[in-house]
């Protein structure tokens, strides 16, 4: 097991938004996060990285308890995170909000090395290493984005609305980019909220509702639940 999550509560300004939280991610797995907006999606990956108090439950890092440790462990651990939307610094060019973060974790690899295995996943990108971050389209911006939380070579990828407000010709570029994300053998929790933009090839989802997870299975078992998929749709 990579990482366990186990009866996770999160409350924000004494408000409850996880109500008990339950997830495992192993390795190489694509695991999706799936819930309608509002559902407690982003305020789950702020969790694990450290950006929100936990108020019960446990979040374990091969076997490791992560609770009350500081994000830029969290990140040392090997845990690499793309929030929603895009946080490319626009004055910046591609390649130093690619090369930015890299001196913050220690690794075997060198930091260009682990600058090519970001540019591995989106070719791409290295004809816009130049650019700056204002000249990118959306789709860019979240490429540079997930190029970045690879540059410091996690095992897991905690990936927030990869294909939010993209443009649908972007769509299989980033679709095959996680396929090449799992290719070079890292795992990725995926937090989604269009059911139809899950990848065909994702190991488990999770349905998320009010802060709760209602439903676990295969992409085919959701989809056969009539109940979870109206949730999903937002029509009940
Ligand atoms: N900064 C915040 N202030 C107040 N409430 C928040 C804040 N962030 C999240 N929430 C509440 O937490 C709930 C879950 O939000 P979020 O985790 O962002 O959902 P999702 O990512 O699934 O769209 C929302 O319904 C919202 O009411
Ligand atoms: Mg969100």
């Amino acid at each position: 097991m990579t990482l366990q999550i186990e009866g996770l509560n999160v409350s924000i300004m004494r408000n409850r938004v996880l109500h008990g939280v339950s997830l495992r991610v192993s390795p190489g797995e694509l695991v999706c996060l799936v819930g309608r907006n509002g559902a407690g999606k982003t305020t789950t990956f702020r969790a694990i990285m450290g950006f929100e108090a936990i108020g019960g439950g446990q979040i374990l890092w091969r076997g490791k308890d992560l609770n009350k440790l500081a994000t830029h462990r969290i990140a040392a651990a090997g845990l690499g995170y793309t929030p929603e939307g895009s946080d490319v610094f626009g004055d910046l060019t591609v390649e130093d909000n690619i090369a930015l973060p890299t001196w913050t974790r220690k690794s075997t690899k060198s930091a260009d090395e682990r600058i090519e295995a970001a540019y591995a996943i989106f070719p791409k990108l290295r004809s816009y290493a130049h650019r700056g971050g204002q000249q990118l389209s959306g789709g860019e911006r979240k490429m540079v984005s997930i190029a970045r939380a690879l540059a410091l070579d996690p095992e897991l990828l905690l990936l927030d609305e990869a294909f939010e407000g993209l443009s649908p010709a972007i769509l299989p570029t980033i679709s095959n980019g996680l396929r090449s994300i799992l290719d070079q053998g890292r795992s990725v929790l995926l937090a989604e909220s269009n059911f139809y933009h899950l990848p065909r090839f994702a190991d488990r989802l999770y349905v998320i509702e009010r802060g709760a997870i209602i439903f676990e299975g295969t992409r085919e078992q959701v989809e056969a639940d009539g109940a979870t998929m109206k949730v999903i749709k937002g029509v009940e």
